[in-house]
């Protein structure tokens, strides 16, 4: 059973329902009409592929746990979904298990021990932006293998090398391209050649429908599956990744790897309403915008606002202008920077950073201080959501970086390495391929992990389990994971359609709101320029690709798959 069969029911009382909250409400069209996802009474994987998401299913299936899933879901994506799954980057779980404990996984990668502040600087003190986004330099140690074997070595139950298994027969016997895996293939495969010097399964041509297979991973992830993740950090497949960087000139070696270790963190914790929010604690700075955000809107009604009303997007836009404009300013890895958690998510501070709005004029940004954020990062990266059977609920999003990271393939290992280094600030004032700007905190230290804005959340309602999600979409992460909750919790949307419903963005700078072109009532729009807002919806053709999973008062759970993408949900 699939989101592929989604059951359009109760169409009737979702219409009523959704509108009955609207007094202006977004344009819906065709497609987005009222849907409710996959529903299943035990267990659930969302992922960007349902090759992934069956993997991890029936490893519960099996009698394995959320943690077992995800160590088999994590590595299937690796396989099926190359562009953003992966052994070669890095990423980030939250996690609450049955019997109500929380907490955070980063295994976010690392620079190496020789990386420094201007490594990217030439002699003249120029920006090399080319070098912290493809090729070697840009590549930063890959934490993915020792986040999946953290997780398992706490948590698991099944052997490793049973999780691993339809993973590597995956590899070996390969999976269908949809549409978008054979476009996407084809559009990078060129520049593959160039940056690799060689020919590889990933300069080929494909077409929609091809087998594609991965003999190179394939034996690759046998080898991690028999030795553990010593193989990647201490052995030999750490060896030919460390001899095929050297002869690119990287600065990778032994000794960066076998001092890789992912941390387990503290997660953000706070309380919307009556809702409990268990976030991404830094080196992302998902859990502290998310938090800063929900807290500066909960006073306004945004409900009887209705949804994405001139009114709800003028509050949630000037909540994200003044989170963001802190964001490049405190946040850093927090094992190098000294970070305000507890101020920046106050009550009484986020009231004050609302003070100077009025619903009469948009607050320009130049009037927010701190920091700098420009342009807009894109969709490569992945989320995926877990709960099984038990009651455990997880929720990891992971990343290359940009598509496919350095766009380096590790032809004899069969995987892309990331381009992580480009998160953080390579000099102050430049940006980076996202156009981000960063601050001192966010300077590049060895050993250091660079700043993220992946936001995998859950939350809880009356003590209970009750949302896991999360989103690629770099800095439209975190806004796309609050229109979620919001979507669900203010405007009583099927999980199906709140990850469906149209969505917007600001970030501080530049100082425009994003929207997802033809989705919003032209009406809105020319109400919001009035009050002085600048209005964007040709820059990004989709903003986020969430997948999430709801727990429904009956006790089962619905599954809320993103349409914008390839994104399927697969249960029992
Ligand atoms: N590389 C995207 C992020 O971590 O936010």
């Amino acid at each position: 059973m699939n989101t592929k069969q989604i059951v359009f029911i109760a169409l009737p009382f979702f219409i009523f329902f959704g509108n009955c909250k609207q007094k202006e409400t977004a344009q819906i069209s065709e497609e987005n009409k009222p849907q409710i996802g996959l529903i299943t009474k035990n267990a659930m994987v969302v992922s960007a592929r349902e090759e992934a998401s069956k993997i991890g299913s029936d490893i519960m299936k099996n009698g394995g746990n959320a943690f077992d899933a995800m160590v088999a879901t994590e590595m299937a994506l690796a396989v099926c979904y190359p562009y953003a799954g992966n052994l070669g980057g890095g990423g980030f779980m939250v996690y609450r298990t049955q019997y109500g404990e929380i907490g955070a996984l980063d295994y976010r990668e690392k620079a190496p021990i020789k990386a420094s502040k201007d490594m990217y600087l030439d002699d003249d003190g120029n920006y090399m932006a080319s070098k912290s986004k493809t090729g070697s330099l840009a590549v930063a140690i890959p934490g993915t293998i020792a986040g999946i074997f953290e997780a398992h070595s706490k948590f698991g139950t099944l052997p490793i090398e049973e999780i691993l298994t339809p993973v590597i027969k995956l590899a070996k016997e390969g999976f269908i391209l949809t549409e978008d895996q054979a476009i996407r293939f084809n559009k990078y495969g060129p520049i593959f050649k160039e940056v690799n010097g060689e020919s590889s399964i990933y300069t080929e041509t494909y077409n929609t429908g091809d087998l594609f297979k991965n003999e190179a991973l394939a034996a690759t992830l046998t080898e991690i599956s028999e030795k553990g993740r010593a193989a990647f950090y201490h052995g030999n497949v750490g060896e030919k990744l460390v001899n095929f960087l050297k002869k690119r000139d990287a600065i990778i070696y032994m000794k960066d790897l076998n001092a890789y270790e992912a941390e387990w963190r503290e997660p953000i914790i706070f309380n919307y309403k009556d809702l409990k929010v268990i976030s991404m604690s830094p080196p992302s700075s998902g859990g502290i915008c998310l938090a800063q955000i929900l807290k500066a809107i909960e006073p306004y009604p945004i409900a009887d606002y209705g949804h994405n009303s001139t009114k709800a997007i003028q509050v949630i836009t000037e909540a994200e202008r003044r989170a963001y404009a802190d964001r490049s300013h405190f946040l850093g890895d927090p094992d190098y920077v000294e970070i305000p958690i507890d101020s920046l998510i106050s009550k009484n501070y986020l009231k004050a950073r609302m003070d100077n709005f009025s619903f009469e004029k948009a607050t320009p940004s130049t009037t927010i201080s701190h920091g700098s954020l420009l342009g807009y990062e894109s969709m490569e990266t992945t989320h995926y959501s877990i709960v099984d059977q038990f009651g455990n609920a997880i929720a990891v999003t992971t990343t290359l970086n940009a598509a496919f990271g350095s766009k380096l393939y590790v032809k004899e290992l069969g995987f892309f390495l990331n381009n992580e280094m480009d998160d953080f600030s390579a000099k102050p004032g430049e940006p980076n391929m996202f156009g981000l700007i960063g601050g001192e905190a966010n300077a590049i230290e060895p050993q250091k992990r660079m700043l993220s804005s992946m936001t995998p959340t859950l939350v809880e309602r009356d003590g209970k389990f009750w949302m896991s999600v999360g989103t690629p979409g770099g800095s439209t992460i975190i806004t796309s994971v609050l229109q979620t909750i919001l979507n669900v919790y203010e405007y009583d949307m099927s999980m199906q359609d709140a990850v469906n419903a149209p969505r917007f963005h600001h970030q501080w700078l530049p100082d425009i709101i994003q929207f997802e072109p033809e989705s919003f009532d032209k009406k809105i729009l020319t109400e919001l320029e009035k009050y002085g807002y600048f209005i964007d919806e040709n820059s990004a053709p989709i903003i986020g690709k969430v997948d999430a999973i709801l727990a429904l008062p009956d006790g089962t759970y619905e599954g809320g798959a993103d349409k914008r993408g390839d994104d399927t949900a697969v249960g029992f």
